[in-house]
């Protein structure tokens, strides 16, 4: 059966290109993997109390019950100040709590970044990884897939113009599929 796999975007914006490359990678991969974006737009900034007083808002809750469920997961962001954009640390920060309830634990990852610089959003990529060091999140090291020039990247149907980084994006999500087979989690 296909792995099923959450995709995060680190843009909110409307023509974002880390949205367009999320859709492209979803259209790029592998029958084995069932891919779907996963919005973090609309959740509440992560503040303790919530989850202290018992009462977190929904917002959390559903977010949490359905991260849960996902056999792995794909992150595609883009940097922001050498960083990872505030709207991606808080779905991390969220799905991370309260202690010990963690939905990141054990599900084999990957990252794209996407930037039209040409460093390819490396400081996001790197930084990210450094939080699922410590969410125990098993994250793909190779290939790895910093993406620069990013306004050139797209037709008006995003589509990805060029042939070598479109090759380069299927031999990624191969790799990602034979990741997540190796690493998910065995159902119960
Ligand atoms: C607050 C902010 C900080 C940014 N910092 C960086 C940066 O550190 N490195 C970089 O390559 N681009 C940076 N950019 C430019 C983004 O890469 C660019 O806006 C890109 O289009 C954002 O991704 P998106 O198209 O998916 O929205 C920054 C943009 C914003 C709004």
């Amino acid at each position: 059966m296909a792995k099923s796999i959450a995709v995060f975007v680190g843009s909110l914006r409307k023509e974002s290109f880390n949205r367009k490359m999320a859709r492209a990678l979803i259209g790029l991969a592998p029958a084995s993997l069932k891919l779907e974006i996963v919005e973090i737009g609309g959740l509440p900034f992560y503040n303790q109390d919530g989850d202290d007083g018992g009462n977190p808002p929904a917002a959390w809750t559903a977010f949490r019950e359905r991260v849960r469920a996902f056999d792995g997961l794909l992150f595609v962001t883009p940097e922001y100040n050498r960083s990872v954009p505030g709207v991606l640390k808080n779905a991390i920060d969220v799905g991370s709590r309260p202690y010990g309830q963690s939905v990141w634990g054990g599900k084999p990852a990957a990252v794209v970044s996407v930037s039209p610089g040409a460093i390819g959003g490396f400081g996001a990529n790197h930084h990210l990884r450094q939080s699922f060091v410590f969410l125990d999140v098993p994250v793909m090291q190779q290939p790895e897939a910093y993406i620069g020039g990013a306004a050139k990247l797209f037709d008006g149907e995003g589509r990805v113009i060029d042939e070598a980084t479109r090759e380069f994006l299927v031999r990624f999500m191969e790799a990602f599929a034979a990741w997540v087979s190796k690493n998910a989690p065995r159902s119960p």
